[in-house]
Formats: structure tokens, C-alpha cells, sequence
């Protein structure tokens, strides 16, 4: 039976005593972690969010009646204890903040008894995370998780500070929107009041941010929940949180100031990182030219090289095949592996292949200076050298070549680099590589729509250098767009908005939209845009993965409370899940279900 606290008042939670309190008397509540009886005395260690503690009872000290009910004790009971802390008897337990101490009972109350849990609650749980999501209440008991919260907790503490001490205001925009830009698909909400209408839950709150800048708020800031239907990968959720900024008469410069000093001070404080400032920018161009990629891994180096105009002229037709069709041939250099078994080669092939590679042309220096190569005996010994040479390939090495168009090269060689890095151990895990990413190309050429797609989305602004090529040849236009990027992680994004009409009607042009489409959709903000509009500029870090890298977790879900799982279900409600007939007959909802094929 359960019994009530009244008349006890916790004094301290269980890991907030040490040797300093010895000699008070203490009410610590919590949950049973072990109950062990050693005959006359029963041990028990508590558990609560700030730690353990050993309880220590002793029949002669706390009676007959307190020792018996502390038999009684099981794994997640909820029970007050009343005692004396005390320095320990036994043995000291480093591995505890509370290790040099325990408490001699002389009370205790069980204020909830529990069922056996269906996993164990300790920290490096082996439970399978289905299991563990299913019953996330317990899971969310485990001290590795509750530190990620705590830390998380401090980090949106830091921020909203940081932000406030630099003039922000913190604003809240809806959640019950109209279609917001950010290209994902949008989660929908059918509206009863208007039926056969919805609200489109926010991806970002782009547009309101915007608009809050055409209102006079100079700048805003928002702990903002958004919502994207897209495919999950360890670094997204279907809903997770932006640290989202937008400032009035600024430029990209003022953006990067303000964002590298809150990253400077969540770092300091949440985990005693010093970042050093300012943070290395590179451009989006020379980020693919020597990493493939726009989130560059600068903790290792086994960069990209384009070796196109030492094999121009080649025998071998991939490589010749992939220039003749404007594309290119680049290599990279995985040092010391020339002798990589074959089996593994074949499969770095088909890791490329899932990148759209056609396939992987690959040479190894042999330690005595041969070439065992897949393509050697189309090239002539001259040509072979001169590749060695220009991928800096000494004996021992293994050269790896992609050859297509600039795209497939970059995506398979940026991802090929990573795969390699991890599988040989490359990576140095205890850096923290910042890295600023400018002058994203302003548009996308989309090959299924057969149009420009906006890169970051449609409200970015061109570099004032290449406004000029926006009709003619929009493909060169670089943007004054941004992305800050941590260990190969984009952390977060931004870009210098357009505010001028005639630019943005240009940029809607370009995309293919009429003006009647853009007006039909953003009509608001154009029209706001008539009223007198400050240049403004913003940027959004993605907070639950800035948790992640600074935890070191390999997955987002290790940061979030209530996370869902790959396939956007939450297993522990089970949402989504059917609703009431009732429900959508006010909706006026038909269900249309196509049959799902299962083969
Ligand atoms: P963007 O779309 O780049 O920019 O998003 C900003 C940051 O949000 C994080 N993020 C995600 N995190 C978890 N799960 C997801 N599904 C997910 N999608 C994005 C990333 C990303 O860098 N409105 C603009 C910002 C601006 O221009 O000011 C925007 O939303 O860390
Ligand atoms: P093939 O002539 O198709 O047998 O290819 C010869 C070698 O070139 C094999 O090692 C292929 O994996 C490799 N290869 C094929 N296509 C490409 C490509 N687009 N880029 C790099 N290597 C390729």
C-alpha cells in the first residue's frame, strides 16, 4: 500500500550530498536503483535525477518495523527516507559523487511500489532501442539520458541569455500556418470551422520572421518547433527545434558575429568547450572542390582531388567518357592501404554505387613500387605516373577515382572519404571543427521538375556580383547564404534576405513561379514588403543537433524527449493512429485508402 510523504519535506535530492553534509539529518526521495540484504543490514541505493546514494539500513538504528519494510524493498520503488548522513563504512565508491558517504536510515515510507520494469534502468543499457522507446518513461529514467536533457535544458538557458543580452526578443509565431517555403513536405491539419481546408504545421518560421522584421522588432529570436515530413536519418526528426534568429539592417557579417558568439558560450558552458573565433569559412565551392561535400568532416584530411586534366587524353574510357560529357575524374588518396583486400575494395564499390556512382576505378602503389590497378592497362606508364603524382600516391597507397558528371563525383567521393575515415579510424572524436560555409550557388537545377529550385529558399538574396546574371545565366549566381557546420554535421543555416520587389518578383521568375502563383502563396509578405522593409538577414540552428555533437550521441533521438522512430510513428502512443468516425464527420473527411502492396 502506498503510503503519503505528509509531514516530510525533501531536503536534498539523492547526488546533491557528500562528505560536507555528514552528520545532518537529511529526507531524500527517490527511486529504488538496488536493494541488497546482507542479513542484519539491507543496503539500498537511491536514484533521482541528480544521482545515487547509499541508504544503509541497520536494524538496531532505525527498528524493527523500518528494517522489515526495508526488505521489502524492489528495483523503482518510490520511497521517502529519513537519516543521518554518514561517512562510510565499507569501502569508498569512486565512481559515485556521493561514494565517501551514506545515510543511516531511520525512516522510510514506500510512496509507490513497481512492477518489475521490462528492461533494467542503468546507464549503458543493452535493451534494444524499440524496447526502450515502447516504454521511453522508463528509458528516460536512465542517468545518460536525463544528463542529456539536463544539458539541454542549460543549453536553451544559455541561449535565451545570450540572445536577450544581445537584443533580441523572443517571439512566438504559429503553428496553425499556411504552407511555409522550406521545401520539405508539410504536415497538414484539416480545419473544421472551413471544411475541405487545412493548416500546414511550420517547417521554419521563414516567413513570420520575416515579417516580424517588416514590423519593427529589429530582432527576434525563437526556440521554434518545426515540423517536416521527410525521411528520418540519424540526424532528423519529423519534428525538432530550431534556435531561429532574424536581424534587421544587417548583413551576412552581423549574422556570423552574432551566431559565432552564442556557439562560443553554449560550448563554454555546456561542456567547457573554448571555441576559438572567429570560426574558418570556406566557400561552398572550394567545400565540394576538396571534400565533395557541403557540410565538410575537417577532422581528417584525404581530400578530393580533380586529376581531369592529367587523365585528359587517356585511354581509358570512363575517365575520357565522364570529361567528353562536361563532367570530371577526381580522386582520393586512402594513405597506407595498398594492400586492402579486394573484398573490401569491391564493397567500397558498392557503397559507391549507392551514391550513384557508376562504378570505382581504384589504383594501389604496391610497397615495391608497382601498380595493381583496375584500369592501369588502359593507360600508358606515363599517364599512370603523372596520376600517382598529381594524387600525391606514394608506395603504399590506394587511389580511389570516381568519373561523372561534378555532382555524382562530389556526392560519392564526399560520402566514399567518411566511409573510408570511419572504417580505418581516421576521425579524432574528441575535436570540434567549426566550420562557416558561404556562397551557397543561389539555385538548384531540379532534373524531375525540369526547373531552378531555390537552394535555400526563395526569399535569398544574391551576391550583389552576380544580381547581374539572374536572367541570363541564373545557374552562376552565387547567394548570401551560410551554413554553419560542425564535425560534417550542418548545424545550421541562414542567408541575407531579398527586400527588394523587383529582385524577388526576378528570383520568383526564375523559379518558374507566375506572379499570380507567388502572390497566391507568399502574397502576404510581398504585400508586407510595399509597407517599408529593413534589409534583414537570420539564420536557424538545428538544437537538437547541436546537443547531439556536443554529447557525442550518434543519434538525435538521444536528445529528445519523445522522439519518433524511422518510420515518423511514436511507439510508446502509437501515433499517428486511426481517429473517431465522429472526428472526421466533422472534418467532413472521407477516407480514401489506397490498399498498401505488401510483396
Ligand atoms: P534550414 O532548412 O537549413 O533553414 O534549417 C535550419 C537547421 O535546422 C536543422 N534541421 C533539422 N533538424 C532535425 N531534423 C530535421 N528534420 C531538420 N531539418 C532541419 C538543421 C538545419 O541546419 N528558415 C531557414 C533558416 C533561415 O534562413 O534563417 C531554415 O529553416 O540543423
Ligand atoms: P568497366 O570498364 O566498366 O569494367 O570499368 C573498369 C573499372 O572502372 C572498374 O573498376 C569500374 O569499377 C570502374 N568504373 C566504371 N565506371 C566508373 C566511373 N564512372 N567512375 C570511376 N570508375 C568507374
Amino acid at each position: 500500500m502506498a503510503e503519503s510523504m505528509k509531514g516530510l519535506t525533501r531536503s536534498y535530492r539523492c547526488g546533491e550530498l557528500g562528505i560536507t553534509n555528514v552528520g545532518e539529518t537529511v529526507t531524500v526521495m527517490g527511486w529504488v536503483q538496488k536493494q541488497r540484504n546482507k542479513g542484519g543490514l539491507i543496503f539500498v541505493d537511491l536514484r533521482d535525477r541528480a544521482g545515487l546514494l547509499q541508504i544503509l539500513f541497520e536494524e538496531s538504528i532505525c527498528g524493527t518495523e523500518v528494517f522489515e519494510k526495508a526488505a521489502k524493498l524492489r528495483s523503482e520503488f518510490v520511497v521517502a527516507v529519513v537519516g543521518k548522513v554518514a561517512k562510510r563504512e565499507g569501502a569508498v565508491n569512486e565512481n559515485l559523487a556521493t561514494g565517501e558517504i551514506e545515510i543511516q536510515a531511520t525512516q522510510l515510507r514506500i510512496l509507490s511500489a513497481a512492477e518489475t520494469p521490462p528492461f533494467p534502468i542503468e546507464a549503458d543499457s543493452k535493451t534494444k532501442e524499440e524496447l526502450r522507446l515502447k516504454y521511453r518513461y522508463l528509458d528516460l529514467r536512465r542517468p545518460n539520458i536525463q544528463n542529456n536533457l539536463i544539458l539541454r535544458s542549460k543549453i536553451t538557458s544559455t541561449i535565451r541569455a545570450y540572445m536577450t543580452g544581445e537584443g533580441f526578443l523572443e517571439i512566438e509565431t504559429p503553428m496553425l500556418c499556411k504552407s511555409t517555403p522550406e521545401g520539405a513536405r508539410d504536415y497538414l491539419v484539416p480545419s473544421r470551422v472551413h471544411p475541405g481546408t487545412f493548416y500546414a504545421l511550420p517547417q521554419s518560421p521563414q516567413i513570420f520572421k520575416q515579417l516580424l522584421m517588416c514590423s519593427g522588432y529589429d530582432r527576434y529570436f525563437q526556440i521554434a518547433k518545426c515540423f517536416r515530413d521527410e525521411d528520418l536519418r540519424a540526424d532528423r526528426q519529423p519534428e525538432f527545434t530550431q534556435v531561429d534568429m532574424e536581424m534587421s539592417f544587417v548583413d551576412v557579417e552581423d549574422v556570423i558575429r552574432v551566431t559565432e558568439g552564442m556557439v562560443q558560450k553554449v560550448c563554454k558552458d555546456a561542456i567547457g568547450f573554448d571555441v576559438q573565433l572567429p570560426i574558418a569559412r570556406m566557400t561552398w565551392q572550394e567545400a565540394m572542390d576538396r571534400f565533395g561535400s557541403d557540410k565538410p568532416d575537417t577532422r581528417f584530411g584525404m581530400e578530393l582531388v580533380n586529376v581531369s586534366d592529367v587523365v585528359a587524353g587517356c585511354g581509358f574510357g570512363v575517365f575520357t567518357g565522364a570529361l567528353d560529357n562536361g563532367g570530371s575524374v577526381r580522386g582520393i588518396n586512402v594513405k597506407g592501404q595498398a594492400e586492402m583486400p579486394r573484398k573490401k575494395i569491391d564493397a567500397l564499390v558498392e557503397f559507391a554505387k549507392g551514391y550513384g556512382a557508376k562504378g570505382l576505378a581504384y589504383l594501389s602503389v604496391m610497397p615495391d613500387g608497382t601498380y595493381k590497378s583496375s584500369f592501369a592497362k588502359f593507360m600508358t606508364e606515363e599517364q599512370l605516373e603523372a596520376l600517382v603524382k598529381a594524387m600525391g600516391g606514394e608506395a603504399g597507397d590506394l587511389l580511389l577515382f570516381a568519373a561523372d558528371k561534378n555532382s555524382v563525383v562530389w556526392a560519392v567521393l564526399g560520402a566514399l572519404r567518411i566511409e573510408v575515415a570511419k572504417q580505418l579510424d581516421m576521425i579524432d572524436n574528441s575535436k570540434f571543427n567549426f566550420l562557416w560555409v558561404t556562397e551557397f550557388p543561389l539555385l538548384e537545377w531540379n532534373e524531375d521538375a525540369n526547373r531552378y529550385v531555390a537552394m535555400h529558399h526563395p526569399f535569398t538574396m544574391p551576391m550583389d556580383e552576380d544580381l547581374q546574371y539572374l536572367d541570363t545565366d541564373p545557374g552562376r549566381v552565387r547567394a548570401k547564404a551560410y551554413d554553419i557546420v560542425l564535425n560534417g554535421v550542418e548545424l545550421g543555416g541562414g542567408s541575407v534576405r531579398i527586400f527588394q520587389s523587383d529582385v524577388q518578383e526576378k528570383m520568383f521568375e526564375v523559379l518558374g513561379f507566375t506572379k499570380e502563383d507567388a502572390y497566391e502563396r507568399f502574397g502576404f509578405l510581398l504585400n508586407a514588403f510595399k509597407y517599408g522593409v529593413p534589409p534583414h538577414a537570420g539564420l536557424a540552428i538545428g538544437l537538437d543537433r547541436f546537443v547531439m555533437l556536443l554529447v557525442k550521441a550518434d543519434n538525435i533521438r538521444e536528445v529528445i524527449a519523445f522522439p519518433k522512430v524511422k518510420d515518423a510513428s511514436c511507439l510508446m502512443t502509437e501515433a499517428p493512429n486511426v481517429v473517431d468516425q465522429l472526428q472526421l464527420d466533422e472534418l467532413q473527411i472521407a477516407l480514401n485508402l489506397v490498399e498498401e502492396d505488401h510483396d
